[in-house]
């Protein structure tokens, strides 16, 4: 990344060389991990955004849901969290702001965690999220670091609420045809957290911002090796391939896919509409989870036996010439 880029920044900022860091700035992952002694290491994480949908409460729980994944995608379990709200107190009613935080505090209730407490800027237009502190003994961290050639990968939730989101702002849905997408948003990763940790996965991420290549890539880049993906192995929401074909992207699919440019290659053949939703940002995405081939079924089955879904999407490999390859049909 060049210097005007946010990596570039972060780049020049004085490094903390501390031995109880164990995931810090220099070694981007879900959240930071800070281990406070031989058997606790405290995982933080921060996460806010402007409403993904109309209805507040929904919003409020969807952003906690989101901010919540990124200490189940590193295999720990939220205990505190602190709300994060900017909001137009002089032209917009207060008790939008109150649907959006009782619909945050039943998600953190639902996780098991509590709200300590939180704080509030004036600003333009409505943001909402939280800083999560969540806890894992310092030697069952998960990371981005720990694929392994020949493991498999599995992804815990389909891909498209962003093309679907894209689809309600456009009027082409409504928020009541998106159930399957609001359901999938406002699972947690809880289980699937769980499952990672009864079955010994080292290496995981969530799949938010930078759509499934994106998080791919950093899993890929982190591991040092090259990450193989089946389309016609990939889950799609009811509806997000429709979408896309009519154009419905969200901006931030395109910037996942300027950033990919050269960092990956598709093989055979691949509709646009899927490609387009690989790099489809999503909001409170599943997992991607590496885990050894004699392992996978096992999880898998654990999972689906939770109520929860899971696909088998790819593999890793030895590192090649690029370090994401997608088989088309
Ligand atoms: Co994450
Ligand atoms: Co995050
Ligand atoms: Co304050």
């Amino acid at each position: 990344m060049g210097p005007g880029t946010l990596e570039g920044i972060l780049e020049k900022l004085p490094v903390f060389d501390c031995p109880q860091v164990l995931v810090g700035l220099n070694q981007p992952d879900d959240a930071g991990v800070y281990q406070l002694n031989a058997e606790t290491a405290l995982i933080q994480t921060v996460d806010f955004f402007t409403p993904v949908v109309d209805n507040p409460y929904l919003f409020g729980q969807i952003a906690a849901t989101n901010a919540l994944s990124d200490v189940y995608a590193m295999g720990g379990q939220p205990l505190t969290a602190l709300n994060i709200v900017c909001f137009p107190t002089d032209c917009l009613d207060l008790e939008v702001l109150a649907q959006i935080l009782a619909g945050g505090a039943e998600i953190v209730q639902r996780a098991g965690a509590v709200i300590l407490g939180g704080h509030t800027v004036e600003d333009a237009e409505p943001k909402y999220g939280l800083a999560v502190t969540g806890i894992a003994h310092p030697e069952r961290i998960i990371t981005n670091q720990g694929a392994r050639p020949g493991d498999l990968l599995v992804l815990t939730k389909p891909l498209g609420t962003g093309v679907i989101i894209t689809a309600v702002k456009g009027e082409v849905l409504t928020e009541a045809e998106i159930s399957p997408a609001l359901a999938s948003m406002l699972t947690l990763n809880q289980s699937a957290s769980e499952a990672m940790q009864a079955w010994g996965v080292r290496g995981a991420t969530d799949i938010t911002g930078f759509g499934l290549l994106g998080h791919a890539l950093e899993m890929a880049q982190a591991s040092r090796c090259t990450i193989e993906l089946w389309i016609d192995k990939i889950p799609w929401l009811p509806g997000a391939r429709e979408m896309a074909g009519m154009g419905l992207v969200p901006a931030g699919a395109y910037a996942n896919q300027h950033y990919l440019n050269g960092k990956l290659e598709f093989l055979g053949s691949l509709s646009e509409a899927e490609k387009d939703l690989l790099f489809d940002p999503q909001t409170s995405g599943g997992l991607l989870i590496a885990i050894a081939e004699a392992k996978v079924e096992g999880l898998v089955d654990h999972l689906k036996l939770r109520g929860e879904t899971a696909w088998i999407i790819g593999r890793v490999c030895q590192p090649g010439d690029y370090s994401i390859r997608v088989h088309g049909v």
